[in-house]
């Protein structure tokens, strides 16, 4: 895991450019990623003025019940933080992320539909305990095309579920949006894009996906470049693929790292990107902190 990085991760920019509105009548989404854990940031020093969206990093889930699984210190943060968000500025909607790192447990949790079930009532219940306005899914990376199907199926079950229970309750139906990978095709499949289409307020994409590029750590690099000349793994090229999939380009929210990792170069003179290099890992073979910006060391 990355020490201290200061709040935020990730922003993000909404590419919406709505056919008949003009820009001043969009509606950009200017989300940020909030994680307990890991920052020391407190929630009260957030400019709000900088979001629409406030996403707490994040609720796990049981591997076999399948609801979300929260342990003492989240019972405590997630109403803390709801509470402060609401309090300092109310138009700023409050998201609560579900994720489950490395484990087949989503596999297994989208195969069913009363897994399913457990685990979309869970979500809306402990949405609504905490005071959360959306959900955010997150799930790193689905990697058959069963995964999607079934992902494409828990979507729609979701967003059924969700419109039900903001019906019963009179309420605004919870915000849904996921964390997809920055090119719609992994693993010789894709993602459900009709599904996310259909039943999703919005995607948005992982960062780091340099990191697909099995020399990554072998020379200097950017996280998630818009453009990179040295290779098709950008954001635009991503985008590209999602829009000629079908996705609308008001469904997307395009991601910011703000971080960078720190390098040990091979040779100082050659110092720009794609310059052989090593990148550093700390005594316990984490990432160095890479504070706010792209490190060169020599
Ligand atoms: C997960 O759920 C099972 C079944 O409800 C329960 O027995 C178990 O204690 C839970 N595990 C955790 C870590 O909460």
């Amino acid at each position: 895991m990355v020490p201290k990085i200061i709040m935020s991760v990730v922003f993000y920019i909404f590419l919406s450019i709505q056919l008949h509105t003009s820009m001043a009548q969009t509606n950009w989404i200017r989300a940020g990623f909030y994680m307990y854990n890991q920052y020391e940031f407190p929630i009260s020093e957030i400019n709000f003025a900088l979001f629409t969206h406030i996403i707490c990093e994040y609720a796990a889930v049981n591997s076999t019940s399948y609801q979300l699984s929260l342990s003492p210190a989240d019972e405590q943060h997630f109403p803390e933080f709801t509470h402060t968000i609401k309090q300092n500025n109310p138009s700023v909607a409050t998201m609560l992320s579900i994720h489950i790192n490395g484990d087949a447990t989503y596999s297994t949790m989208v195969s069913t539909s009363s897994n399913r079930k457990s685990f979309i009532d869970s979500s809306i219940k402990i949405a609504r305990r905490y005071g959360f306005e959306g959900l955010d899914f997150s799930w790193q990376f689905p990697a058959t095309s069963i995964d999607m199907f079934n992902m494409g199926i828990l979507f729609k079950e979701w967003k059924a579920a969700i419109d039900l229970e903001a019906t019963d309750s009179s309420r605004s139906a919870l915000i849904l949006t996921a964390k997809v990978y920055n090119t719609p095709k992994i693993y010789s499949t894709s993602y459900p894009i009709e599904s996310i289409q259909q039943h999703l307020d919005w995607v948005h994409f992982f960062v780091d996906y340099i990191k697909n590029d099995i020399s990554w750590d072998r020379h200097t690099s950017t996280e998630a470049s818009l453009y990179n000349p040295y290779d098709f793994d950008n954001a635009d090229c991503g985008i590209r693929e999602w829009i000629d999939g079908g996705l609308s380009a008001n469904k997307m929210v395009l991601t910011l790292p703000f971080y960078g990792f720190a390098w040990r170069l091979e040779n100082p003179m050659d110092n720009g990107i794609g310059a052989p290099a090593k990148v550093q890992l700390n005594l316990c073979g984490e990432l160095l902190d890479k504070g706010n910006n792209l490190v060169l060391l020599q």
